[in-house]
């Protein structure tokens, strides 16, 4: 059908309403103008009858233009146009690149094989989860609700204080947890605590990139401390910073090396801290999976000084869909984070956080931890196995493989080129700080590896990454990145 200038065609092969390739069609005849302020629209059932649709739909088509403001009933006098449209008509060509480029290779896909940091999505527990949740919403319909707790539901936080004490060795009460929606909002919430913007802080070199955003976005400046076969080298911090604010570290299992920072270490690092006033942040993302041996205390459990602030976050165990993370303040510090948590409210999925407060309650928590660390043990055998003796492999770190990969190798550019072959592994160099140090490598995730990928994914490792370096046996797998300066 044609009117003015405006050519309406429906296609009903598309798998888009009708309506909606009506009302497609008239928006971008008004906004681009062929359709002028005031002009009157066919009545809707000459356009029906004009397409060969029913009435109703062209209605629907025109309300939806009229909730937009973009078209107005004016009685007798039918549809038209509005005077003045309400929205500028949006530029197309306005590109804003997204955040994160360097590191992530896109937001909301699918895992690949290798990628780190999501665990295995088809051992969700959806079932239990979803009932946990039904109920939640249920519950939460009829309870009470004020103003709600800055701090977090009180029933997680105190699931989470006992978990703490089983699990972790930490002995806490509930008000000393504050809820977050992951690691990263976690330290958001330390730092600003802190108020430490303009003094130096203690960061593991290699450590997590993401956490040493964070320190330079909250205007700390990081100094790169070395890490050894102990953990991260006490001395060598004091030598470079003394009066640091802040120690970022990953005491359970050093990210990426894999390493347990040892008991002397620990020790130096508390007694630094008392000594300095400093504070010490410890990232526990990986300290539950430890895959083998038992998994460390954690450092804020052996602090007799007040000074160890602990984040963990349930996004590595179950989801990082679920949104929730906790950090666990000294007891010194907690009214100064309640305040930051009253300002930032980092935590607000009421209903998700009662659904995980009875999963933990009833048990499925701990069973769930027990069979994620059974399922990646195999997951990294069989991929240990695969890989064979071209790789040499031989070494751990978190829930990755760790490959090194021969001086003078662009990890980064490999990386990126492997990601065609449908794997992503996670390239070493951006998890330094010193460049001097940066050794280039592969961090291969084994939580999605599954027997169904696990062939081909090897395949493609093998393919590019043998044919980059000539030989394959020049590939190494190292027990620990040596990083001593
Ligand atoms: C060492 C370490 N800490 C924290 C995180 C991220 O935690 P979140 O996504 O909850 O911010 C990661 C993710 O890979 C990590 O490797």
């Amino acid at each position: 059908m044609t009117f003015s200038r405006v050519s309406i065609v429906i296609d009903r092969s598309r798998p888009v309403p009708i309506a909606e390739q009506i009302s497609s069609t008239l928006r971008s005849a008004i906004i681009e103008g062929r359709l002028e302020p005031g002009a009157r629209l066919p009545s809707w059932l000459d356009m029906a009858t004009q397409l060969g649709v029913a009435r109703g739909t062209v209605k629907v088509a025109y309300e939806t233009l009229a909730d937009e403001a973009l078209v107005f009933s004016a009685g007798a006098a039918g549809t038209r146009v509005a005077e003045k449209p309400a929205c500028a008509p949006i530029r197309s060509e306005i590109s804003i690149p997204r955040p994160l480029q360097d590191i992530e290779r896109g937001f909301n896909l699918p895992p690949l094989p290798f990628q780190m940091g999501v665990p295995a999505q088809d051992a969700f527990p959806a079932k239990i989860w979803a009932r946990m949740r039904t109920r939640a919403v249920r519950d939460y319909a009829t309870a009470p609700v004020g103003p709600l707790d800055p701090r977090g539901h009180p029933e997680l936080r105190a699931q989470i204080a006992s978990y703490l004490a089983i699990s972790r060795g930490i002995r806490c009460v509930p008000d000393q947890i504050f809820l977050t929606n992951s690691y990263r909002n976690g330290l958001a919430l330390a730092l600003l605590t802190l108020q430490a913007h303009g003094r130096t802080a203690w960061m593991e070199d290699p450590g997590y990139p993401m956490a040493r955003k964070g320190l330079e976005l909250s205007g700390l400046q990081p100094v790169p401390v070395p890490v050894d076969g102990e953990g991260l080298q006490v001395a060598r911090g004091v030598a470079l910073a003394p009066d640091a604010a802040v120690a970022v570290v990953t005491p359970g299992q050093q990210a990426p090396t894999g390493v347990a920072m040892s008991p002397a270490r620990r020790r130096e690092l508390l007694a630094w801290a008392a000594r300095e006033d400093g504070w010490i942040i410890e990232d526990d993302y990986l300290s539950e999976l430890k895959l083998s041996g038992r998994a460390l205390p954690a450092l804020a459990g052996e602090d007799p000084f007040g000074r160890v602030i602990h984040i963990g976050t349930f996004g590595k165990t179950l989801s990082p869909t679920l949104g929730v993370g906790f950090v666990v303040s000294p007891v010194s510090l907690a009214p100064r984070f309640g305040e930051t948590a009253a300002f930032l409210t980092p935590s607000f999925n009421v209903t998700t956080q009662l659904a995980l407060a009875s999963f933990l309650a009833d048990g499925h928590y701990l069973r769930h931890l027990r069979h994620m660390k059974s399922l990646y043990r195999e997951r990294r055998d069989a991929l240990r196995a695969h890989l064979g003796c071209d790789f040499g492999v031989e070494a751990m770190s978190g829930l990755a493989i760790l490959m090194r990969l021969p001086d003078g190798t662009d990890d980064v550019a490999l990386a990126r080129r492997v990601l065609e072959l449908g794997i992503a592994p996670f390239p070493l160099t951006p998890w330094y700080i010193d460049e001097r140090r940066a050794a280039p490598g592969f961090l291969l995730g084994v939580t999605n590896i599954r027997k169904g990928n696990l062939e081909k994914a090897c395949e493609a490792l093998r393919s590019l990454v043998g044919r980059q370096m000539g030989e394959a046996g020049h590939l190494r797998i190292s027990q620990k990145i040596v990083v001593s300066a």
